[in-house]
């Protein structure tokens, strides 16, 4: 079982970006809590972020074939893009939609998103530590699903 973690716009400055909203921690913290994690739970880690849309529809398209599930942190681009849902449509791996902050409780434009439809579940408001429930989510997931 593979999982890859895909980290949309402006995450690459976790750590100094915001930090009253979005912690401390930066994204190489998270790269090794979350292969950590995978290891603890006998999985394969892909771990990934761009700033652009583009970018990411194509790492989206190469998951395909190699990955079972994805755990995506879109970003802003969560709000905006349907190119993005789409690819996940597209490729028919299972998604889960994350979020370090609590979206519903901040900008009404952050209270919409484009992926929660596809998504099997959505994980948003417990920081840096989200990536790991993710992680056990998508897990428990595939093991119910195949
Ligand atoms: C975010 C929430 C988005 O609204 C925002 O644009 C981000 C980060 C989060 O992890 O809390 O860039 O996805």
């Amino acid at each position: 079982t593979a999982i890859l973690i895909l980290n949309g716009p402006n995450l690459n400055l976790l750590g100094t970006r915001q930090p009253d909203v979005y912690g401390h921690t930066t994204l190489a913290d998270i790269e090794a809590m979350c292969r950590n994690k995978a290891k603890a739970l006998g999985v394969e880690l892909g771990f990934g972020q761009s700033n652009h849309e583009g970018t990411l529809v194509d790492e989206i398209h190469a998951a395909r074939g190699l990955y079972n599930g994805i755990i995506l942190n879109a970003g802003a681009y969560t709000h905006t893009s349907v190119a993005l849902r789409d690819a996940i449509s597209s490729v028919e791996l299972p998604m889960i939609e994350l979020h370090l902050s609590n979206v519903h409780a901040r900008e009404e434009f952050r209270h919409t998103s484009f992926l929660s439809a596809i998504a099997v579940g959505v994980i948003c408001g417990f920081g840096a530590k989200g990536y790991g429930l993710a992680l056990e989510a998508m897990v428990g997931h595939l093991e119910t699903a195949g």
